[in-house]
């Protein structure tokens, strides 16, 4: 069930990818659509993590003996590869544990500054009763709940951008909900359930016009398109390595240099300090000031590798082969009667999210009766509730697509899904 494509070597790709050749229930073949839960790993990220724990495992940082100098090498070698695939200096690459984390980290940062600072301090990051936080109603919980949590630490006012029926940002509401008093624009990079790109460039001038400072989710943007963070004009950018291609249990809270110098610490504890005495202590400078404790190495050096991996595909083939496979699946998905299609049906400012409704049969069913065909989707509501409500459903069956998938396995979808429509009797 492979073909390659006009941008990729899909053939050559599957063949890294271990997990790929699994058989899965009643003996199917798996077909992974979902990605943008979590990517598989190829054999050149797992080999990286073996290898470094074989022969450099040693705490960064720390230890003067050979093996610390290795791990520190390392550690800081990730980072640079990191800073320069998304247009960053290496000490605006801050490793966090995730996307989630990351987005936390300038969340609490701010409220830290409000307590710091009080009410007379000058901090660009200061949150006062009043203030106010935009973002939209399209977001992953992980770009909404810290947002709502801030309020709550320091009685500003969130705000947020509707959505359009058709999955789109109400940007005509920008003008009115941007004020004087907006502190920070959260925003989506990439949807991870209608797939929609929202133009973050406008968004951010817009933001900077106003004073704002901006932080794009780009969990599902840089895994799949190329994303230079000083051309997206963005504050702090936030992404996950397990969703490309990388290991579990590191992050990246890129943030721009003189911001990160003047933002005071989230987490504390070891390695970020600089003099500690009992009364009290100072911090390193970034990005050692948000990186407390022992680091990650391992799993840096794994989404070192993949990086190597994605920028030896290049990104730009990356996302016209994720566009081809959604076009697919846009217009076969279109064909069945008794199935929406949540969000943009064309791919223009759209990325590989496909998510759907088939009416008369409930996602949990649809994504049963695939699973049994030996095809993996995500179901509910993909820890986007207020965008699922805007969209008038409770829940959705998520396709999501990557470097290894193919047009056979879009095709494979849409059997299934007329196969789940018959099981359960609905409307074709
Ligand atoms: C758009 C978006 N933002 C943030 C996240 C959170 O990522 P993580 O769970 O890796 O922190 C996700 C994960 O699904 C996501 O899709």
């Amino acid at each position: 069930m492979t073909a390659a494509t006009a941008h990729l070597d899909v053939d050559a790709i599957r063949a890294d990818f271990p997990a790929l050749t699994r058989t899965v229930r009643n003996g199917n073949q798996l077909v992974y659509l979902d990605s943008g839960a979590t990517s598989q790993k190829p054999v050149q990220v797992l080999d990286a993590e073996r290898s470094f724990y074989e022969r450099h495992n040693s705490a960064a940082h720390r230890g003067t003996h050979l093996l610390g100098e290795e791990a520190t090498d390392a550690y800081e070698g990730a980072r640079e590869k990191v800073a320069a695939f998304i247009g960053a200096q290496p000490g605006e690459v801050v490793f966090t544990k995730n996307a989630t984390e990351a987005i936390n980290l300038v969340a609490y940062a701010m409220s830290n500054a409000t307590a710091a600072d009080g009410a007379q301090g000058s901090g660009r990051f200061r949150v006062l009763p009043g203030d106010e936080i935009l973002i939209t109603e399209m977001e992953h919980h992980a770009n909404l709940v810290p947002w709502q949590q801030l309020c709550e630490r320091t009685g500003a006012t969130l705000r947020w951008l509707n959505v359009t029926p058709d999955g789109r940002l109400a940007l005509d509401q920008l003008d009115s909900l941007l004020t004087g008093r907006t502190k920070i624009v959260a925003v989506t990079h990439q949807s991870n359930v209608t797939g929609t790109i929202p133009p973050i460039a406008e968004i951010a001038r817009a933001a900077h016009e106003k004073g704002a400072l901006v932080l794009a989710d780009a969990a599902q943007s840089v895994p799949h398109q190329p994303v230079d963070a000083a051309a997206l004009g963005v504050d702090f950018l936030a992404f996950s390595s397990h969703k490309m291609l990388g290991p579990y249990g590191i992050g990246v809270l890129f943030g721009r240099a003189e911001l990160l110098e003047a933002m005071p610490p989230f987490l504390t504890g070891g390695s970020m300090i600089e003099v500690v005495r009992m009364e009290g202590s100072t911090f390193l400078p970034p990005p050692q000031r948000f990186e407390p404790g022992v680091p990650a190495v391992a799993q840096a050096v794994g989404l070192a590798a993949a990086v190597d991996y994605l920028a030896g595909l290049g990104m730009g083939n990356v996302a016209a082969h994720e566009e081809s496979l959604t076009a697919h699946a846009l217009d076969t998905l279109r064909e069945i009667n008794g199935v929406r299609i949540l969000g943009p049906d064309s791919t223009k400012d759209r990325g590989g999210a496909v998510a759907f409704e088939v009416q008369g049969v409930h996602p949990h069913d649809v994504g049963q009766v695939l699973d049994e065909l030996g095809i993996a989707v995500r179901t509910g509501h993909h820890c986007a509730w207020p965008l699922h409500r805007a969209l008038g459903v409770q829940a959705s069956t998520r396709a999501t697509f990557y470097v290894y998938n193919t047009h056979a396995e879009v095709a494979a979808l849409a059997d299934g899904i007329r196969y789940a429509q018959r099981f359960f009797g609905a409307r074709q």
